[in-house]
């Protein structure tokens, strides 16, 4: 029998025998998660790459799989009287040739932007059915009109862009009264008056009055005669309704680059080069209304104590705010193509950690992300 002192001392060393491998295991436990974590960062770039490379690939050949479907589609840009829409529009113009569309104007009788039912019936029909005008970018002053309604199968894609709405109300006061550079020899409703925007609301003018800026509500509303009703509530909630069912997408005026890039991302068909070319023709592509003097803080103050203010503002913020929240989530603007959804553009939307890819009509889910520590890869 060994003496206590002895066991005591073989007890001593074991233990710290133990506490050593214990503590030699967990370094090594570390540094294998350590290398676990380089070599699945060193796999998922090398992911990434194959699948930018594959992605122009695959989305150069499946652009023909992909294209009866794209070749079908209808775009209508339902654009509100000065919200910048003539800017966008020619960019719309000058990609029609490369990237083979038709960019057709809608021009209402009167330029009313709410068509008789007659009309409407025609306008489906025609939109719908003229085959050699597919693919197609619409344009015009009209209210939103909802083509399920019509018994339409396949209904167009409509995307707009609205501006802060005293901003568009004295644009569109000096417009009437002094045209812009874009058609500078065309006489104008309100030539020769020379009453600044701040003298006719100091006189309670007409032109200048809230009532006038009720616009984007009843645009994004529609055709019904509610929609038209100044201050009405029911047009307010249906316009957010529709901007969220029935828009793909909508911008503001203010941040129309961001627009421009979301829509190419979104839709390459139509807006492949769409923001090389807004940046780059930016001048171009801009039209100003000669002569416009901004509005004194007196005159603004005015025109926000109205309800019908309050209520089309109300709008636009909630615009903004739909805009914002996907122009954050779109982290990644380039584009990158998935196996689960070749030819497709997907994106990943850090706030829902799910990679979505556009179908032709809209977003949809592809999948989880991939890898969850995906956004901390190069921390
Ligand atoms: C739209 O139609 C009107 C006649 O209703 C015509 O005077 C005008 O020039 C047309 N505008 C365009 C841009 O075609
Ligand atoms: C649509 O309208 C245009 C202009 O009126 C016309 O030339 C064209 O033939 C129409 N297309 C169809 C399919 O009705």
């Amino acid at each position: 029998m060994m003496p206590p002192k002895l066991q005591l001392l073989a007890l001593l060393a074991f233990a710290v025998a133990m506490f050593f491998l214990e503590n030699q295991i967990q370094k090594l436990e570390e540094s294998r998660g350590k290398l676990e974590r380089a070599i699945a960062r060193h796999e998922v770039r090398e992911i990434e790459q194959r699948h930018t490379q594959d992605g122009l690939r695959e989305r150069d050949s499946a652009l023909s799989s992909l294209s009866d479907n794209e070749d079908d589609m209808v775009i209508i840009y339902n654009r509100v009287p000065k919200t910048a829409s003539t800017s966008f529009t020619n960019i719309a113009y000058d990609l029609c040739g490369k990237n083979h569309y038709h960019v057709l104007h809608i021009n209402t009788t009167k330029n009313n932007p709410v068509m008789s039912i007659q009309d409407q019936v025609r306008f489906v029909k025609n939109v719908t059915e003229w085959r050699e005008m597919k693919p197609a970018f619409y344009h015009g002053h009209v209210s939103f009109l909802d083509f399920t309604k019509f018994g339409v199968k396949r209904k167009p894609i409509y995307i707009n862009v609205i501006r802060d709405p005293i901003e568009r109300l004295v644009s569109y006061y000096y417009f009437l009264r002094f045209g812009d550079d874009y058609r500078p020899g065309l006489r104008r409703r309100k030539q020769g008056d020379k009453k600044t925007f701040d003298e006719c609301v100091s006189a309670g003018g007409s032109d200048c009055a809230p009532e006038k800026l009720w616009l984007q509500i009843p645009f994004f509303c529609g055709h019904y005669s509610e929609c038209w009703n100044v201050g009405s509530q029911w047009a307010l909630e249906q316009a957010k309704y529709n901007l969220v069912n029935e828009y793909m997408l909508v911008g503001v005026t203010e941040e129309l680059e961001d627009f421009v890039m979301m829509l190419e991302a979104a839709l390459p068909r139509f807006f492949r080069g769409a923001t090389e070319l807004y940046k780059t023709g930016k001048k171009s592509h801009l039209r100003k209304t000669s002569e416009k003097k901004p509005p004194t803080k007196e005159s603004i103050a005015k025109l926000q104590q109205s309800a019908i203010w309050k209520m089309e503002n109300e709008f636009y913020e909630f615009a903004l705010e739909q805009f914002h929240q996907l122009d954050e989530e779109l982290e990644f603007r380039q584009q990158v193509t998935f196996p689960a959804a070749p030819g497709s553009l997907c994106a990943l939307f850090t706030s829902m950690s799910k990679v979505v890819c556009t179908g032709g009509l809209s977003w949809y889910v592809v999948g989880d992300v991939f890898f969850s520590s995906w956004p901390d890869l190069d921390s």
